[in-house]
C-alpha cells in the first residue's frame, strides 16, 4: 500500500486515535485529506519521519504453488489431527474440517475442547464412488459419506509447546449426518421435530456461554431443495450427492440451519429463529443487557446478509430476524406480523424462516457477492463481512465489506456500508473468506480461490490459497501481509486463536481436491509422496507470533 493510501486507510479504520502518544502523529494524520486517493501524489510523508520505525515481526511471503504449508519466517506448523485419525475407541476424525473453536477446560488456556465442522465429502476418498450417475450409489456408500460429515469434539492439550490430541473416551465424540438433532422451535419443520444429522457445516461462532454455533451451508448438495416457483405444486430438485434415494424421509427443510452444540455433552439443537439459508457463519455479539445480536451471511451469488436481535437475555429463539438493504443502509424486519407482503405470500413465521431467501427478496434485500465470514472489529465495533466473489457479475476478486451500525449500536436498524479492503493486485489477495481478529486487534483472513481456478486466468498471480494479516495499528497498519500459503487445491479455514494468542488453530481443507483418481493425486499433503491427501487441523505458532502478542 502506498503511504498516502495508508494514512487514508488509518483514518478509514477509525483508528487514528490509537496512535496518540507515539510521537504526536495524530495531528499529522488528522490534517490529511480524508478523500485523498491513488491519483494524488504523496505530499510530505509525516508518518515516516515522525513515527519510530517499528520492525513488524511478520514478514510477507511470496505467493507460491508449492504442495505444503509455507509460512513467514518465525512461524511453524504442526498437524494436530488428520481425517481418519482415531479420536476415541469408537470414533475417527471426519473429512474436510472447516470452522474451529477452542473452548478451555476448567479455565486452563492450555487444555480444552476443539470443535471442528466437517463440511462436505469428496466421494473419491470417502466412498470410492466415481461414476456420474449417482442413482447407482449404494446405501453402504451413502452411510460412509454420512459418517464423514458433521463435526468432531476433541480434547487437546499443549504439552511444552506441542498441541496433542488426548485420547479421551468421555469427551471426544463425533456428530454425524445420522445424529438425531431436535429443532429449537414450537412447530414441526417439514413434519418433523428433529432432523437426522447435521451436514455442510461451514464456518460458525461461539456463544457467551461457551457453546458453538455450526452453520449448515450448502445443504442442497446432500438432500436437494424444494422448489416453490410453480403455483401448482412444489418440485424436489435433486441433490448432488444423491443421498435422498436411500433416506427419502430426510427433507431438504431439515437442513440449512444454524446448529448449537454443547461441547461437554455433544447435545445439539437447530436454531430455527436464525432462518434457513446457506449460512456461512453466525457471529454473536452480547449486548450490555445480555440480549444477543447475531450476524449471518447466505453464501450464494446474490444472496443476503442477516442479523438476529434477541428479545430477551441469552435467547437464540425469541427475537427478530432482519435482512440488510445495503443501498439504503437499513435492516428490514422479517417478522410476519409486521410485513403485509409476507402475510400475503406465506402461511406463518415458520414458513418465512424456512423459505428465507424468498421472503428476503420480497422485502427488497440487497443481493450481495457471496457473503462469507463475519467478524466484529474489537477496537472500532465495525462489522466486517467477506464478500468472496460473484463471477457471473464479473467480480472475480472479492472484497471485505464494512458495516458501521448507527451510533455503533448493534441493535440499530440503520447503518453505513462501504468497502473495507478490495481484493486485487494492489493488496495481493483474491476471494477473502474466513476472518479472525487476534488478541492485539489485528485482522487475519484466509482466501478461497476455487480449486479449479487456482493459478489460472484472473488468479494466476495469487498462487495457492493463503493466510493474510492486516496490522491494525503501528507503522504498517493497513498493509496486507501474506503470512501463509496452503497446499495444492486446499483452502485454509476456521482460523481461531488460543487464549494467549500465541497459537493459531487452522483447518487445511480439501488438499488434492482436483485429483481425478487415486493414481493421479494433485496433493499428498500432509504425509508426502505415496500417501493420499488428508484434510487436517494444524497449530501455527513460533517466535514471530509470540513477538506480535508481546508488542506493547
Ligand atoms: Fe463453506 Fe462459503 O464456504
Ligand atoms: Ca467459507
Ligand atoms: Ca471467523
Amino acid at each position: 500500500m502506498k503511504k498516502q493510501d495508508r494514512r487514508s486507510f488509518l483514518q478509514f479504520l477509525g483508528r487514528t486515535g490509537i496512535l496518540v502518544g507515539t510521537s504526536g502523529v495524530l495531528g499529522a494524520l488528522s490534517s490529511c485529506n480524508e478523500n485523498s486517493n491513488n491519483t494524488t501524489p504523496p505530499t510530505t510523508d509525516s508518518t515516516s519521519t515522525s513515527l519510530p520505525k517499528m520492525d513488524f515481526p511478520l514478514k510477507a511471503i511470496q505467493a507460491t504453488m508449492e504442495d505444503d504449508i509455507i509460512l513467514s519466517e518465525g512461524l511453524q506448523y504442526q498437524v494436530i489431527v488428520r481425517w481418519g485419525d482415531s479420536i476415541s475407541e469408537a470414533d475417527q476424525f471426519g473429512f474436510n474440517n472447516d470452522y474451529l473453536a477452542f473452548i478451555p477446560l476448567k479455565d486452563n488456556p492450555n487444555e480444552g475442547l476443539l470443535w471442528s465442522n466437517h463440511e462436505y465429502i469428496q466421494e473419491l476418498f470417502i466412498s470410492g464412488f466415481t461414476e456420474d450417475d449417482r442413482s447407482k450409489k449404494t446405501k453402504e456408500q451413502v452411510e460412509k459419506e454420512m459418517y464423514a460429515v458433521g463435526g468432531s469434539i476433541i480434547h487437546i492439550k499443549n504439552n511444552n509447546g506441542t498441541w496433542e490430541l488426548v485420547q479421551d473416551n468421555e469427551l471426544n465424540r463425533r456428530i454425524t449426518a445420522k445424529t438425531m438433532i431436535p429443532f429449537d422451535w414450537d412447530e414441526p419443520i417439514a413434519g418433523a421435530t428433529e432432523a437426522m444429522g447435521t451436514l455442510a457445516g461451514c464456518a460458525g461462532g461461539v456463544t457467551p456461554w461457551g457453546t458453538v454455533l455450526s452453520c449448515e451451508e450448502n445443504y442442497d448438495m446432500f438432500y436437494g431443495e424444494t422448489d416453490h416457483t410453480s403455483p401448482v405444486e412444489t418440485v424436489h430438485e435433486n441433490s448432488y450427492y444423491g443421498w435422498e434415494k436411500h433416506y427419502p424421509q430426510n427433507k431438504p427443510e431439515h437442513y440449512g440451519w444454524v446448529v448449537e452444540v454443547k461441547l461437554e455433552t455433544g447435545e445439539a439443537k437447530k436454531l430455527v429463529a436464525l432462518g434457513r439459508c446457506a449460512h456461512e457463519c453466525a457471529t454473536v455479539f452480547e449486548l450490555p443487557d445480555k440480549r444477543l445480536v447475531v450476524y449471518t451471511g447466505d453464501d450464494k451469488n446474490d444472496e443476503h446478509l442477516y442479523k438476529f436481535i434477541s428479545s430477551e437475555p441469552g435467547s437464540l429463539r425469541n427475537g427478530t430476524l432482519y435482512v440488510a438493504n445495503t443501498e439504503k443502509g437499513e435492516w428490514v424486519s422479517l417478522k410476519y406480523e409486521e410485513q403485509e407482503i409476507l402475510q400475503k405470500n406465506f402461511k406463518n413465521q415458520t414458513e418465512v424462516l424456512i423459505r428465507l431467501r424468498e421472503a428476503a427478496k420480497l422485502l427488497g434485500a440487497t443481493p450481495l457477492n457471496r457473503p462469507e465470514d463475519i467478524e466484529i472489529d474489537p477496537e472500532t465495533g465495525n462489522v466486517l463481512v467477506a464478500l468472496t466473489n460473484n463471477k457471473p457479475k464479473g467480480d472475480y476478486l472479492g472484497q471485505i465489506l464494512k458495516i458501521e451500525e448507527t451510533n455503533n449500536d448493534k441493535t440499530s436498524l440503520t447503518f453505513k456500508a462501504s468497502t473495507f479492503l478490495a481484493g486485487g493486485p494492489e493488496h495481493g489477495f483474491a476471494c477473502p473468506d474466513n476472518l479472525a481478529f487476534d488478541q492485539k486487534g489485528n485482522l487475519w483472513f484466509t482466501s478461497d480461490i476455487s480449486g479449479s481456478s487456482i493459478g489460472k486466468n484472473q488468479y494466476e498471480a495469487y498462487g495457492n490459497n493463503g493466510l493474510f494479516l492486516v496490522p491494525m495499528s503501528g507503522d504498517q497498519a493497513g498493509e496486507v501481509i501474506q503470512v501463509g500459503s496452503a497446499p495444492k487445491d486446499a483452502e485454509f479455514t476456521g482460523p481461531y486463536f488460543s487464549p494467549d494468542g500465541k497459537t493459531l488453530f487452522l483447518s487445511v481443507q480439501h488438499p488434492g481436491e482436483q485429483s481425478k483418481s487415486l493414481d493421479a493425486l494433485t496433493s499428498t499433503w500432509p504425509d508426502g509422496e505415496g500417501n493420499n491427501p488428508k484434510p487436517s487441523v494444524v497449530a501455527i505458532s513460533g517466535e514471530a507470533l509470540t513477538k506480535l502478542m508481546d508488542l506493547g
